[in-house]
Order: C-alpha cells, then sequence, then structure tokens
C-alpha cells in the first residue's frame, strides 16, 4: 500500500529502527525495493532525485511506483530526494510524491532559509512534506552526486534553521559520504546524539552505502530514522551485469535485467534486515 514518508519514520521511531530509502531510477530498481521490501517485512521509501529526470520521467516514475506500491504487501512511500530547483519539486507534488527534500545546503545560509521556507509553504499546503540538509557531504567513491565541503551540521544551527523553515524531516552531516568511502568510516556519534536533542523531527542519514553495521546501529540508536543508500545498490547491478555479460554475451536483456534485478533485491533485503536494530 502507498503510505507516506512521514508514518514510516514514526513508525521507526516507535521501535527505535531506520527506514531504508533507496534511490531508484528505473523499473528495475522501484522493483527490486519493494520486492525486499516485502521479502523483510518493512516498508521502504522509493527515492528519486532530480538528476535522474532525463533517464525516467518523474510522472512516469511516480505512477509506476503508485501501480506497484498499490499491490504490496508493504507501505511504500514516494520522495523526492536531492533537488536543487523548485521546478522539479513543484513537479513531484502534483505527480503525488509524499515528501521532497530541498537541497540548499550548497547556499548562503540565509538563501537556504528563504528558499526552504518558500518549499515548506508550496508543500505543505498539498499535504507533502519536507526535508532539508544543514552542513554538507564530501563524496567518496562512484557516486553520481554532487560534491559537498564536508562541513558538519552544527546542533544550534540545526535547531534555529528548523524553527525558522518548519521543515519535517532534517539530514545531518556526521561524516558519511556520498558513495564508497576513500578511507575509514568515522561516523561522529557525540555530534548526532548532540543534534538529536537538539531537535524535535526526525533524523535522516545520507550516504548509507559502505557504512559499516555498527555505526549505522549506533546512529540509529541516536535518532536517526531513514538512511538513503544509492550507489552500493548500484554496483552489485552493475557487477552481476559484468559477469552475465562474462559468461553470455548475448543474454536477452528481460534475462540480464532480472538477474540485476535480483541482485539489487537480496542486498537491499540485507540493507532493510540492519536497519530494522533487531
Ligand atoms: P550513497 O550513494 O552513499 O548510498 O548515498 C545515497 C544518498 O545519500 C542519496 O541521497
Amino acid at each position: 500500500m502507498i503510505t507516506t514518508t512521514k508514518e514510516l519514520l514514526a513508525q521507526a521511531e516507535k521501535t527505535n529502527s531506520a527506514i531504508a530509502a533507496f534511490n531508484c531510477y528505473n523499473a528495475e530498481t522501484i522493483q527490486a525495493a519493494i520486492a525486499a521490501g516485502e521479502k523483510a517485512n518493512k516498508g521502504v521509501i522509493i527515492a528519486y532525485g532530480e538528476r535522474y529526470q532525463d533517464y525516467m520521467n518523474i510522472e512516469a516514475f511516480a505512477a509506476f511506483t503508485k501501480a506497484l506500491a498499490a499491490q504490496a504487501s508493504i507501505p511504500v512511500a514516494l520522495h523526492l530526494d536531492h533537488s536543487y530547483q523548485l521546478e522539479t519539486i513543484k513537479k513531484a507534488i502534483s505527480a503525488g510524491f509524499s515528501s521532497v527534500m530541498y537541497d540548499g545546503s550548497a547556499l548562503p545560509m540565509e538563501e537556504n532559509v528563504k528558499t526552504t521556507k518558500h518549499v515548506v509553504e508550496l508543500a505543505h499546503a498539498e499535504g507533502v512534506f519536507v526535508e532539508a540538509e544543514i552542513g554538507s557531504m564530501q563524496k567518496g567513491e562512484f557516486s553520481d552526486e554532487e560534491e559537498g565541503d564536508g562541513k558538519l551540521t552544527d546542533p544550534a544551527e540545526a535547531a534555529w534553521f528548523v524553527k525558522e523553515t518548519n521543515v519535517d524531516f532534517l539530514a545531518a552531516s556526521i561524516g558519511t559520504v556520498h558513495g564508497m568511502y576513500k578511507g575509514e568510516p568515522n561516523l561522529q556519534l557525540d555530534l548526532l546524539h548532540d543534534i538529536a536533542n537538539s531537535i524535535e523531527i526526525p533524523l535522516v542519514l545520507h550516504g548509507g552505502s559502505g557504512t559499516p553495521e555498527d555505526q549505522i546501529l549506533k546512529a540509529i540508536d541516536r535518532g536517526i530514522r531513514k538512511i538513503n543508500v544509492n550507489t552500493e545498490i548500484s554496483l552489485a547491478a552493475v557487477k552481476t551485469i559484468r559477469e552475465q555479460l562474462n559468461e553470455n554475451p548475448t543474454i536477452h536483456l528481460s534475462n540480464l535485467m532480472t538477474a540485476a534485478q535480483d541482485h539489487m533485491t537480496e542486498q537491499m533485503v540485507r540493507i532493510i534486515e540492519v536497519y530494522k536494530n533487531n
């Protein structure tokens, strides 16, 4: 069934767990994520990023996801990930996304606050929830996200930002990177604890790929309720495609993509099971 990001994060709060938000951009990623949620019996967030618009049309993406969600045995929420353009946010709201992320983290603070406030007004008027980011994340390997300067989130600034903008979820920069880590991951868990104590809304962790399980679990215990995962799943699919093509260079495309989808599902189930924090 289709649900909202807000509802899923509220349930995660009750069970001290986190919801996986998988970046999806084609039929296989959406199908894999929903199948994984069903296998693990846990709700999932299907997260579409603005930069994938040329790859899969946003309205088609929403319609496809909603059709599959309606048949699913678990709750599925549709979320717009990193978006920089108001035009994309408006399209997502009309297409039925339950939440949108406006990423003004690279802007001067005053401008970030002003535009985020505007997005919140637009979105809330239509019953859509808003995620924003304070601080900025660096890029590791194999990610297709924007590079950030790695500025960690300041708890006092986060509290002020949430109050000013009235956003519903906050992405905090606590040492994860987009993509695979070049060195040893080292999440700033004390900082996360302070951020969680300074705000009341659910916290989001970007850069789930490659983050060690013990650090993920500590982050969930300190209040992370949604974790975004992209690169690790793409790498899993590409590995399967490479292996399949080596084995059979003239494989039918439908079989090739089914193999990739099955491997993505397997990896997503593993990730969801960790995020349950049992
Ligand atoms: P990873 O690519 O590191 O999993 O990060 C995904 C993400 O944070 C998308 O918003």
